[in-house]
């Protein structure tokens, strides 16, 4: 998207570019100055995947949990999604919605992705009933879990992101606004990305190999042929307790990972991207500790892999709770099949991770996200 392309939508293909007045009579005066670099920043919306699944993490993000108002009725369902596409397809590429009262915060996509998911309740109609994938039920009950109804499973999720917060203000608002008498907004979910967590850890390094995303995250629509190039996405918010965190020492604090805060080399290596060597003993005794996160979280067989998205999350602590911060992680796994590939890891951690002393999740839920539309998402549902 250049500048001159957006310019020319909002003026109505008059291409105001050189005329001088252009600019400033649509008020865009000061992003065209601001948008000097070559980087792309729109995402496809049309496609084969949604964007904002395997895309490089944009650095802001809003999920949103809504749920129907008459879930009995598919045909309100549908025209959600058409209207949700209708405007996904021009705000991702930097046009205004279609009832945009802003059209001038359209204009920066900064990679703007709008994803949209389906909880098991979007499914309640007789019209779609069988057509719920088997693993999209509520995850099973783990011992860590201090769950709040207030961060549960919801009908829907849409998963804004972009690297502009201005933008993502804007495109949240244009999802809500125009379903608001059909939906209701459960809860937002806001968070950013910086490559390192509030832990100060490095987090997001060990990922699928980006050649099998077709066989571990991508839906190959054998159970379900609607379902084909969609993926399932499990949210859970973890709750990280910066106040204990901060009086272990450095030393410890690595020691839980497995890696170094420095650089987020494991501990039996030096870079980053390097390999944990999980047998490495000194003085007899594991170098990565068998109870650390990633000795405990790393794939015990091949089908354990997920695409991990984790945003931090850091909000004012409620008033009068005396809290000094209500901050964690909105941690975003996706991959094909969330009760072969997901549950065994979450599983593992439950039963031991020497991280679960600083953190607790709070929330979760698990979505179908659909394939990417040709038309409209969620057209194969329909069809
Ligand atoms: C690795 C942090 C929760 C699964 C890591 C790493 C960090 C981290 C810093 C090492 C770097 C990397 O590979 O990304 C956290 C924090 C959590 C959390 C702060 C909670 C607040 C979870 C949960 C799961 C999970 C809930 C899944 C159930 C993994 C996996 C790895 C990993 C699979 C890679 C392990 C390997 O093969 O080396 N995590 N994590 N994490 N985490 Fe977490």
């Amino acid at each position: 998207m250049t500048r001159v392309s957006r310019r020319t939508l909002l003026t109505g293909g008059i291409g105001l570019a050189g005329i001088g007045v252009g600019a400033a009579a649509v008020g865009v005066g000061h992003e065209v100055s601001a948008s000097t670099t070559d980087a792309p920043s729109t995402l496809p919306f049309f496609g084969e995947h949604q964007s904002g699944i395997t895309t490089p993490m944009q650095s802001h993000v809003n999920f949103i949990g809504l749920d129907l108002v008459d879930p009995a009725d598919h045909r309100v369902l549908q025209s959600i999604l058409r209207m949700w596409s209708q405007d996904a397809a021009n705000l991702t590429q930097g046009r205004p919605g279609f009832s945009d009262t802003e059209p001038e915060l359209a204009g920066d996509p900064s990679r703007l992705s709008i994803a949209v998911g389906l909880g098991p309740g979007a499914f309640a109609s007789p019209a779609l009933a069988s057509r719920r994938p088997g693993w999209l039920t509520p995850l099973p009950d783990f011992a860590i879990d201090r769950l709040r109804p207030e961060w549960g499973q919801t009908d829907l999720v849409v998963a804004v992101a972009c690297d502009e917060p201005m933008t993502l203000a804007h495109t949240v608002r244009l999802v809500i606004a125009p379903v608001r008498t059909r939906t209701r907004v459960r809860w937002m979910q806001q968070g950013f990305h910086h490559g390192r967590n509030l832990f100060g850890q490095v987090d997001g390094t060990v990922q699928p190999d980006a050649r099998r995303y077709d066989d571990l995250v991508w839906n190959d629509g054998r159970e379900q042929p609607w379902m084909a190039g969609g993926t399932s996405l499990v949210l859970r918010r973890i709750a990280m307790n910066m106040d204990t965190w901060e009086s272990l020492d450095r030393h410890g604090r690595e020691l839980s990972m497995g890696r170094t805060l420095d650089n987020g080399a494991p501990l039996t290596g030096s870079h980053e991207t390097d390999d944990p060597v999980f047998t490495a003993t000194s003085g007899g005794i594991p170098v990565i500790p068998e109870s650390s996160h990633i000795a405990r979280a790393h794939r015990r067989t091949d089908r354990e892999q997920f695409l991990r998205r984790p945003y931090s999350y850091d909000v004012p602590p409620s008033p009068g709770s005396g809290d000094t911060s209500d901050s964690g992680l909105i941690f975003a796994a996706y991959q094909r099949d969330p009760v072969v590939q997901y549950v065994p890891v979450q599983q593992r951690l439950s039963d031991h991770d020497a991280l679960n002393e600083w953190t607790t999740p709070i929330g979760s839920a698990v979505y179908a996200m659909l394939p990417g539309p040709r038309e409209y998402l969620g057209e194969t549902l329909f069809a």
